[in-house]
């Protein structure tokens, strides 16, 4: 049972304390390099060091899953030489960061339709998360080539072909359906919007917007988050 439907089970309503597992839709790499009149590929490469040392934080405060939207279903829009500067920052990440995330306890799961990146990274991603399965503490996820519009209708579609289609067996076929349900929801830069991340996931969680640009969100950023949503009360309709 999830917090929530334990939480409404128990009449209680309230919140659930200590939040589980964040998401952060990293934003404003692009704008952070303008500003110093360097090209975008310059605010990736800072970016790539903000994800390194957030989920080093994440798991310092003792997060359960931290879940990171890397490169959007929508992301394939953009110039061409942009998309292979990413891909190729990302090959760079997995192959630095992946001893750490070993020597660590840290897990790494992928959400979004990653298999059809190129060959090589499919490999190297399974790879990465076969090495880390084991691992029992923080849970790093990143989301690429992720859309929450295709994966709810890919798990609405699986649920169809068990049974009935019900929100309890589309949760179950979600990507996310191995981490735990979704507590505090945060974008940098200043944008209010949910550009198409976890969509089904966020409909309790909490939300916290905040105008920093990504390449400058540092962990007290991620703790003042935190106390903002302890400090809130959840109700998931109750009362
Ligand atoms: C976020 O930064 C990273 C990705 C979407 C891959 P942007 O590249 O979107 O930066 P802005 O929004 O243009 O500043
Ligand atoms: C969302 O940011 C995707 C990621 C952070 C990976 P975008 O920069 O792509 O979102 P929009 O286009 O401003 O909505
Ligand atoms: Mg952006």
């Amino acid at each position: 049972m999830t917090p929530v439907a334990a939480s409404i089970a128990d009449g209680n309503g309230g919140s659930v304390g200590k939040a589980r597992h964040v998401a952060i839709i990293m934003d404003g790499n692009g704008r952070w390099a303008k500003k110093r009149m360097m090209p975008r590929a310059f605010g990736h490469k800072r970016g790539v060091d903000t994800v390194r040392e957030i989920a080093r934080a994440a798991r310092d405060m003792g997060l359960e899953a931290l879940t990171l939207y890397a490169f959007s279903s929508e992301n394939w829009k953009r110039p061409a030489d942009e998309i292979s500067d990413l891909m190729g920052m990302l090959r760079t990440f997995i192959r630095s960061d992946l001893e750490e995330f070993v020597a660590n306890n840290v897990r790494l799961r992928i959400i979004g339709d990653y298999q059809a990146l190129a060959p090589d990274i499919v490999e190297m991603i399974e790879d990465a998360m076969a090495r880390t399965a084991a691992n029992d503490g923080t849970t790093l996820a990143i989301a690429l080539n992720y859309g929450s519009q295709q994966e709810i209708a890919r798990a609405a579609s699986r649920a169809a072909e068990k049974g009935a289609i019900t929100p309890e067996a589309i949760e179950a076929e979600l990507d996310t359906a191995c981490l735990p349900p979704l507590d505090l929801l945060i974008r940098t830069s200043g944008e209010i919007r949910l550009s198409n991340f976890l969509l089904w996931q966020a409909a309790y969680a909490e939300m916290w917007f905040t105008d920093v640009l990504w390449p400058d969100f540092k962990p007290a950023h991620l703790a003042e988050a935190l106390a903002q949503f302890i400090a809130r009360e959840r109700r998931f309709g109750g009362r």
